[in-house]
């Protein structure tokens, strides 16, 4: 694990920025796993602007997302297709249909999560984004969840249903279930990139890099992948 340290949440996002240029430049057809969240806002903030400058082009650039609420898909305000349309997608040259997402809104949510699993294990994403839930969670891969995990629905946590209420008009608004990559598909990516921010994560974080590498804190399993990047700021390190 490469652990870096910056002074705030700016200079994350522009240290986050350096090292995901670097697979941009690396290939014109990098394959990004994304992630929704507040954390990586700055990150994508980064993405559109040197794309505005005409220094990186998503033309042939295709993506995955981590995962989406149960219930919401295409055109839900709170759905995570659309954070990841308004936040990125809809300000790059990215083809919106190299993009895609777990659906919340299958008819069948079992062959929802074959389709995504096949496709997981029909490409090789370059580099992975992750965000951390307070729990250690990555992606909606919750405490307890199997490391050999692949792409399923979740029963939230919660502490998570609590965390995510500050996005919704009252916490019964927030979905209780979700379809998420599971821990496998994000250990697969040649390269991860985990972002967190502010000291409600500094006890996750500290979970993640020193603690021992356990299915109670399912980010801790970053520690056996071969190249990690963990961006932090002051805060979320406070406890390393
Ligand atoms: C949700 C998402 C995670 C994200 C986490 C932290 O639970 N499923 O992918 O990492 O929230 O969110 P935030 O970055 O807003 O703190």
């Amino acid at each position: 694990m490469k652990v870096i340290v910056c002074k705030n949440y700016d200079e994350m996002s522009a240290k986050a920025y350096e090292v995901m240029k670097e697979v941009l430049s690396s290939k014109d057809n990098a394959i990004l796993g994304l992630a929704t969240g507040s954390t990586p806002i700055g990150l994508y903030k980064e993405m559109i602007k040197d794309y505005k400058a005409g220094n990186v082009s998503y033309k042939n650039v295709s993506s995955v997302n981590l995962d989406e609420y149960i219930g919401q898909g295409v055109g839900d305000e709170q759905s995570y297709v659309e954070f990841m349309r308004n936040n990125l997608f809809n300000h790059v040259d990215i083809d919106l249909a190299k993009t895609d997402l777990p659906c919340g809104k299958a008819e069948d949510m079992q062959a929802e999560c074959d389709r995504y699993n096949a496709k997981l294990a029909s490409i090789s994403v370059d580099i992975q984004v992750l965000g951390i839930g307070g729990n250690g969670h990555i992606g909606f891969n919750e405490p307890g969840t199997p490391f050999g995990s692949v792409t399923h629905v979740v029963d939230l946590t919660e502490r998570t249903i609590s965390d995510n209420a500050r996005f919704f008009n009252s916490i019964e608004e927030v979905p209780t279930q979700a379809i998420s990559m599971g821990i496998k598909n994000v250990m697969n990516a040649k390269k991860i990139l985990l972002l967190a921010s502010g000291t409600n994560k500094a006890d996750a974080i500290y979970a993640t890099v020193k603690g021992e590498v356990t299915e109670t804190v399912p980010a801790s399993i970053l520690q056996l992948h071969p190249d990690c990047y963990i961006i932090v700021d002051e805060a979320a390190a406070s406890k390393l």
